[in-house]
């Protein structure tokens, strides 16, 4: 095991387990709303930053820098601190511009206050809601394996869409990316489920099929899959594997983020 401090309490991380990882398992409270234990840490919120002190070296004390603590892998002798005014102030900062994003997520206000925000900040013109933080593209494509949506455009026109702007055959309409979306801006395009049913369309294509699991089948009820026998054989088949049962498993195991509901 790795052994190393949390705001000068020692605490247990496993080989190439992140410093969040191991100050959540240690009961140690770090604001996140980018990570997901099940994908891959992208740090795009910055409100996990915490503090990082290096073991001395040659007997020279190290400089503290300042990282993501969602993908910031324990070290053996390892000096964290959550608290340091330095972490507060870059936190507030950062909740901030979020806020400017999304200025009416009930989530990310409430997460701000917890952070001391009081000042009024300006929102940005430009923004829809969303906060660009990929979680729903992390989701589609790493637990439900479908990889429908990406991140499209550059500087204002950055976002979040099939490509190309058109309904994507990957799309399973498993509504993952509805389901993990801390600011809950896609609730508003219709969930992704319901645009699926939409553009499924004449050809009402069973999402199986559009994974080629079920080469040219066709859904008969009107995707209401618990219904479906070929659901119930495609969970017998791939249990947890099945991509189609990736957003059950966001579900499952969401309880360590903020952006869980
Ligand atoms: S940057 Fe670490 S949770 Fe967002």
């Amino acid at each position: 095991m790795i052994r190393f401090r949390i705001d000068g309490r020692e605490v247990e991380a496993r080989p190439g387990e992140t410093i969040l990882a191991a100050a959540r398992r240690a009961g140690i409270e770090i604001p996140a709303l980018c990570h997901h234990d099940l994908l891959r840490p992208y740090g795009a919120c910055r409100l996990c930053i915490v503090e990082v002190r290096a073991p001395a070296k040659h007997g020279r004390p190290s400089r503290p820098r300042i990282a993501a603590s969602c993908d910031y892998p324990a070290q053996d002798g390892l000096e964290v601190s959550t608290e340091a005014e330095p972490v507060r102030a870059m936190r507030r900062t950062a909740a901030r511009l979020l806020l400017a994003r999304a200025p009416d997520a009930p989530r990310l206000r409430a997460l701000a206050e917890r952070l001391g925000v009081r000042e009024p900040f300006e929102p940005d013109p430009h923004a829809d809601g969303c906060i660009l933080c990929g979680l729903c593209v992390r989701a589609c494509a790493e637990a439900v394996r479908a990889a429908a949506i990406g991140l499209t455009g550059r500087g204002e026109r950055r976002g979040v869409g099939m490509p190309y702007g058109e309904n994507h055959d990957a799309c399973i309409g498993c509504g993952a990316c509805d389901w993990i979306c801390p600011t809950g801006i896609l609730h508003s395009q219709a969930d992704a489920a319901e645009r699926f049913r939409r553009a499924a369309g004449e050809d009402r294509l069973c999402r199986y099929a559009r994974l080629g699991l079920v080469p040219g089948a066709v859904c008969a009820l009107s995707y209401e899959c618990h219904r479906c026998d070929v659901e119930q054989m495609m969970r017998a088949r791939f249990g947890d594997e099945h991509p189609a049962l990736g957003a059950e498993r966001l579900r499952r195991t969401g309880g360590a983020t903020e952006a869980s509901r």
